[in-house]
């Protein structure tokens, strides 16, 4: 019934324009900053008005916005947490001010669920087990993974590489022979590479490059060309995220999978405050989002769609 309200009449009937603060994490990769204007566009065009707080990384900037957010009286608060811990303060201060909290993207731990009103992500375990299980396939079960982890700390970091693993397991012919993290960025993503590529032989002996990220992929398929060989062939690419630039490199031949992230988390998560505020108290705690996941195959058709080129 809550998503069946049009949000836009649900908002425009409270008695003033909606104010909604959004904590974001940063700008590190193409995925979230195509989020970040989802949000924006979102917001704009339900004349929400947004405050808007680019935490650069950093959770203690996340509190702190938090924490302006609640001090303004905004009517609801959506946090798209750097990591997981340390949220049960602040988000125990927006709920005795009786503000909402949507958590979106990376998960927050929490022994009390009623601190938020509903998370809206991807199952990030899932993903991390739908590529394996690609890889698995396209390599007989038998492969040299290595592997560049997100952010420290961060639910999309921790469940891709559960996810993985676990399919990894059955496998006793594959393995991750080197796995570090680069923060989801693409600058640390060839930098990291190329300490891959010189400890492996120049990269002979990686049959498999698995990162958290598409952009940390595309920072790699730089350092893997660098060093003279052909990424997506002599070392088979694989990520999550489905940006613009990665479909490209798959058109290309130089990445082989991934799993597509939503980045249009804006209008689902002003969806349910719309509900909230209208005074449904039915809003289920999780709203899953995963995606599919694409290859080659489709991969130039695909990058024209999301491109319009
Ligand atoms: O939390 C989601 C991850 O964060 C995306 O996969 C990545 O691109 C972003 O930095």
């Amino acid at each position: 019934a809550m998503l069946a309200l049009s949000s836009s009449l649900a908002l425009s009937s409270l008695a003033r324009a909606t104010t909604i603060g959004f904590s974001q994490v940063g700008s590190e990769s193409g995925w979230r900053s195509s989020f970040s204007e989802s949000v924006k566009r979102e917001a704009s065009a339900r004349n929400i008005e947004l405050k808007f707080a680019d935490a650069q990384q950093k959770q203690e900037n996340q509190i702190r916005a938090v924490r302006g957010f609640i001090a303004q009286r905004v009517d609801a608060i959506i946090i798209a947490p750097v990591v997981e811990t340390g949220w049960a303060p602040v988000l125990r201060e927006a709920k005795r001010a009786r503000i909402p909290v949507v958590i979106v993207d990376r998960n927050v731990q929490v022994n009390d669920d009623s601190l938020y009103l509903t998370r809206i992500a991807s199952d990030f375990t899932e993903e991390g087990r739908k590529i394996a299980n690609w890889l698995m396939q396209k390599t007989d079960g038998k492969c040299n993974i290595v592997e560049l982890q997100g952010t420290v700390g961060a639910t999309a970091a921790i469940d891709r590489a559960k996810g993985f693993n676990e399919v990894l397991s059955a496998h006793p012919n594959a393995k991750i022979i080197r796995s570090q993290t680069a923060e989801f960025t693409r600058s640390k993503g060839k930098e990291v590479m190329e300490s891959f590529l010189k400890a492996e032989q120049g990269g002979r002996n990686i049959c498999a490059l698995w990162a958290h990220n598409d952009e940390m992929a595309l920072g790699a398929i730089q350092a893997i060309k660098e060093a003279g060989l052909k990424p997506g062939q002599d070392i088979l690419v694989v990520a999550v995220d489905g940006v613009p630039d990665y479909f490209k490199a798959m058109a290309d031949g130089e990445a082989n999978a991934t799993v597509e992230l939503d980045p249009h988390l804006g209008g689902p998560a002003f969806d349910v405050i719309a509900a909230y505020l209208n005074g449904d108290k039915d809003i289920a705690k999780y709203i899953n989002n995963t995606g599919e996941l694409f290859s080659q195959d489709t991969a130039a058709a695909e990058y024209q769609q999301r491109t319009n080129k």
